[in-house]
């Protein structure tokens, strides 16, 4: 009896704990004032062709990236988080969250474009966006999906373009499930031109009262430096039951799209949201129990809870768990002190933040006294990562990372220099890279500043080290599959140190069953994804010579794989444009126009056939990771590329590298060189 009582309140305070904790640890949060491609990437999922650039959620491709067609794209930006839109404890209540989400938007358009299509508001059940969803569609639904109940979605529409069920080309509309708005305002009695010549802010109120059920949209001009004002009246009043049609738990944010004539960039430049909260009734009724009482559970909680803690000394099963498989880790690093590494990132401050991915966030930090051993009073620069705790699986991307990354040592990977996991927070230490990352260099500098020929070369011969040590000097087969120019990080002499292996697994060699393995829902970022990855889901060996073979191309050519290329008449991604240059016998045409002819022409269009070659939509063609290094050092000659890109098969008929016999891999390597006649 005294013992469940007890294990209930430590179970309270726990929960406590966790809440306290999980909210802290939220790096960003609403109002956003302005958005940071360096900071909010993990804020908000995007769907491929929207981003944050200029300050601004780009729901469609912007001016920034003019290689890239305007034409025909849909973009979805959504919140992380979902709310909760109702309570689940009452079933008689009906109550619906209220909320109020306050924007502005710039959807600016040139001077010679028809605008078009149209912009939305968006609450939607998740933060899918169908295919085939640009034009008329707003990046909301699609011509399969299009008043489907399933599509559990409610927006307010900025339509620019009028479609034969549209009032006008500027109006605002409500939109359920469909972009056949319930209800449209046109905007012209308002004085109000969604995408007018000169590029204008208008900020815009949607508030909805979920007792009432009412919605309302309000937008105003905003006038820089005059602090924005709702108008009295609203644009819209419209009854509406959310309840009817979202999802308990939805998420918030906007979509766009543009046709194939019409075109605008669709920004959000400010926003904030603010949700009702439903409250459990246990909460609800602790709540009303107020601090003071909280207080003194924590303290009855700890009195209580020393018998019980001393006995078993790990608070929770799953933390003994893990504590026990990183102490039994051969040759672990240095485990930390969770307040050692507060005190280096300056309490975890904002300033110090480094870069943010899937897993989190990664800050700079300063170790005074590192080396305790002779005790110099020396001060070592590291990185720290902490993973983020709202995402389920950070603890297995941790362990993940960690069991593969302390036992790897190679000079072109980044060292792990310890670890600590401690209050819940799960923390790895490395070393400092003080040059970044290559996409860094690639795009963000100004042109004097990128990289010269001999830094590019010197790069890729080491993440080439790196990967060949990673699937055949180290014991176990290991996949990066995650290989991109964002997780190179560059030394303080420009030497490649490859990264981030939160999406590695280690193959093990006995079990060729398992030598493919579950990519996490296609990770990847696109260009660098071989193409049976989007069938198989399944990274391999090959499939990261693929990626290998993206980024090699991106070095030399200074181009995302991502983006598309105008040529002419036509469209290319990165790797078609490269192959249809070799065709026409003027493959030197792609290397980075920024080196100005700094460069060695044999050098560059090796490696630029390299590139091809291990772009072979084949994976068993592509070539080995020795291979390559041999090209790269120039001890094996270029492999001949045909000159138009060979079809993707499916299934394909290669076996290579399911075995791991070293004769196979002998026999294999000799064929690359003869395989692309
Ligand atoms: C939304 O704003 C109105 C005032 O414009 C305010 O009365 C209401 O409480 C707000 N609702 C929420 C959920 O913050
Ligand atoms: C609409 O989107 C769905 C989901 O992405 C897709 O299955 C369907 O093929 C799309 N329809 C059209 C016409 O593209
Ligand atoms: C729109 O707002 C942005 C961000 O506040 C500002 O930089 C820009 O100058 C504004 N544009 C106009 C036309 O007011
Ligand atoms: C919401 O609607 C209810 C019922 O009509 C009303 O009493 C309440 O004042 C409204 N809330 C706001 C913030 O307008
Ligand atoms: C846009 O897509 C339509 C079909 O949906 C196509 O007819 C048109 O050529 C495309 N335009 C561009 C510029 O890609």
């Amino acid at each position: 009896m005294v013992f469940s009582q007890r294990l209930s309140i430590i179970y309270f305070v726990f929960t406590f704990a966790i809440i306290f904790v999980a909210s802290a640890a939220d790096p960003r949060q609403f109002p956003f004032t302005t958005f940071s491609e360096k900071t909010d990437q993990s804020i908000f999922h995007f769907t491929p062709h929207s981003s944050i650039d200029q300050g601004a959620l780009q729901l469609t491709p912007d001016s920034e990236n003019a290689e890239v067609s305007y034409s025909n794209k849909s973009g979805r930006i959504m919140y992380h988080k979902p709310y909760r839109l109702w309570s689940s404890d009452n079933e008689d209540d009906d109550g619906v969250a209220s909320f109020n989400s306050t924007f502005l938007i710039n959807i600016y358009r040139e001077k010679d474009w028809i605008a078009g299509e149209g912009f939305a508001f968006l609450i939607a059940s998740d933060w899918n966006m169908p295919e085939q969803s640009y034009g008329q569609w707003l990046g909301l639904t699609n011509a399969t999906t299009d008043g489907n109940a399933k599509n559990h979605m409610v927006a307010i529409e900025f339509d620019t373009r009028k479609q034969d069920f549209d009032p006008d080309d500027n109006h605002i509309g409500l939109n359920i499930n469909s972009v056949r708005s319930s209800k449209t305002v046109s905007l012209e009695a308002f004085d109000i031109e969604i995408s007018p010549e000169v590029g204008t802010n208008y900020t815009v109120w949607v508030q909805y009262n979920g007792s009432s059920k009412v919605i309302e949209v309000y937008m105003a001009k905003r006038i820089i430096n005059i602090p924005p004002v709702r108008p009295e009246t609203p644009l819209m009043k419209e009854p509406v039951n959310l309840k009817q049609y979202l999802k308990q738990d939805s998420y918030f944010g906007f979509s766009g799209s543009t046709g194939s004539r019409a075109k605008q960039l669709n920004c959000v430049l400010e926003w904030n949201l603010v949700v009702q909260e439903f409250k459990t009734r246990k909460n609800m009724t602790l709540l009303k129990i107020g601090v003071p009482a909280l207080v003194l559970l924590v303290v009855f909680g700890v009195i209580l809870g020393v018998g019980y803690v001393k006995k078993r000394k790990r608070t929770t099963l799953e933390e003994s768990i893990v504590l026990g498989t990183l102490k039994r880790l051969p040759g672990m690093p240095r485990e930390f002190k969770y307040k050692e590494l507060k005190d280096a990132t300056n309490n975890f401050h904002a300033s110090m933040i480094l870069g943010q991915g899937g897993f989190g966030v990664v800050y700079r930090g300063t170790l005074r006294d590192f080396d305790e051993a002779n005790a110099t009073n020396e001060s070592a620069e590291i990185a720290v990562k902490q993973f983020s705790r709202d995402n389920i699986k950070g603890k297995d991307d941790f362990m993940a990372e960690l069991t593969i990354i302390h036992r790897l040592r190679h000079k072109n990977l980044v060292r792990l220099v310890g670890w600590c996991y401690e209050k819940g927070k799960l923390l790895l230490v490395y070393d400092f890279m003080p040059n970044g990352s290559v996409d860094r260099h690639l795009y963000k500098a100004s042109n004097q500043n990128t990289l010269n020929w001999e830094h590019r070369c010197k790069i890729l011969a080491g993440v080439a080290s790196a990967l060949h040590y990673l699937q055949n000097e180290y014991d176990q087969k290991v996949v990066h599959r995650d290989l991109k120019a964002s997780n190179i990080l560059l030394d303080s002499e420009f030497n490649a140190r490859l990264g981030d292996f939160g999406l590695a697994r280690a193959l093990e060699q006995e079990r060729n069953s398992y030598a493919e393995l579950e990519l996490a829902g296609v990770a990847g970022t696109l260009g660098y994804v071989a193409p049976e990855c989007f069938h198989t889901r399944k990274a391999t060996p090959e499939s990261d010579v693929f990626s290998f073979g993206a980024v090699v191309l991106e070095i030399v050519c200074g181009k995302s794989p991502g983006i598309q290329i105008i040529h002419g008449q036509h469209q290319f991604s990165l790797v078609d444009w490269v192959w249809m240059l070799h065709r026409e016998g003027c493959i030197e045409e792609a290397v980075d126009e920024r080196l100005n002819s700094n460069y060695a022409l044999d050098e560059a269009k090796k490696l630029l056939l390299l590139g091809l070659a291990c772009s072979h939509p084949i994976a068993s063609e592509r070539p080995q990771t020795q291979a390559i290094c041999q090209i790269i050092s120039g001890t094996m000659s270029v492999p001949s590329v045909p000159p138009f890109k060979p079809v993707f098969t499916w299934p394909s008929m290669g076996t290579a590298y399911s075995s791991t016999d070293s004769t196979v891999s002998n026999v294999t390597l000799s064929r690359i060189t003869v395989s692309l006649p």
